[in-house]
C-alpha cells in the first residue's frame, strides 16, 4: 500500500520522530511510506473563491507548495496526519494543508487515516480527535488509530516502538 505520511511540524523533532518511526513499521511490512513535511512548507489558507469547483476544474488559483503534497493525498492508500499540537489542535500548516484540499475534494483512494500527535502535556488532544474523526467520517475514511505522545514519551523508545508496530498491523 501507499502511505502518506503529513508532518504538521515546522521543525524536525518530536512529531518528526514518530512520524519516521510510522514510516519504518510501515515499510519493514511491505508498504510504501513517505513523509511530507507539510510544516516546512508554504501553504496559504484556502480563499474561499470556489475556482477549483468553477473555472479552475479542482486546480487550485493559489499557487504554491500545496502543489507538492496534492498527488500523494491523491493516491495515497493511508493517510497518516502528524502533528504537534498547538493550543489544543494541529499546527496552523497542517490545517491550511487540509482546507486546501478541498479543491480535490475528498481522497480519491484512501480506506484509513492515522492520526499521530505531539505535545508537551497530557490531556490536551480532545479538539484534534475531534476534528480528525469528523473530517473521516465526512470524506468516508476509517480512523484507523490514534497515538499521542506527551512529554517524555516524545522519542522514547517504547513510543517509537508503539508505533512502528501499529504501522505493521495496517
Ligand atoms: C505555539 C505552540 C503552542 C503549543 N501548544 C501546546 C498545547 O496547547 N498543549 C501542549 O501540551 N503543548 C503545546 N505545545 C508544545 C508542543 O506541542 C510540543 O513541544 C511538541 O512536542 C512539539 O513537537 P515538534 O518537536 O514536532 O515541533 C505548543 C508549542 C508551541 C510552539
Amino acid at each position: 500500500m501507499k502511505i502518506a505520511i503529513f508532518n504538521g511540524s515546522p521543525r524536525k523533532q518530536n512529531t518528526f520522530a514518530l512520524a519516521q518511526a510510522f514510516k519504518e513499521g510501515a515499510e519493514s511490512a511491505g508498504h510504501e511510506a513517505e513523509i511530507y513535511n507539510v510544516g516546512q512548507m508554504k501553504i496559504a489558507g484556502c480563499l474561499g473563491c470556489e475556482y477549483c469547483h468553477t473555472k479552475g476544474e479542482g486546480n487550485c488559483v493559489q499557487k504554491d507548495d500545496l502543489e507538492q503534497i496534492l498527488p500523494a493525498y491523491k493516491e495515497a492508500d493511508v493517510i497518516v496526519f502528524a502533528s504537534p499540537v498547538y493550543y489544543f489542535t494541529m499546527t496552523a500548516q497542517m490545517e491550511a494543508a487540509i482546507q486546501r484540499v478541498y479543491c480535490i475534494g475528498k481522497p480519491l483512494k484512501a480506506k484509513k487515516a492515522v492520526l499521530l500527535l505531539s505535545s508537551g502535556s497530557d490531556g490536551v488532544y480532545e479538539a484534534a480527535v475531534a476534528q480528525f474523526k469528523a473530517y473521516m467520517g465526512y470524506a468516508g475514511i476509517e480512523a484507523a488509530g490514534i497515538i499521542t505522545a506527551h512529554g517524555e514519551e516524545n522519542k522514547s523508545q517504547a513510543k517509537l516502538d508503539e508505533i512502528k508496530e501499529f504501522a505493521k498491523t495496517l
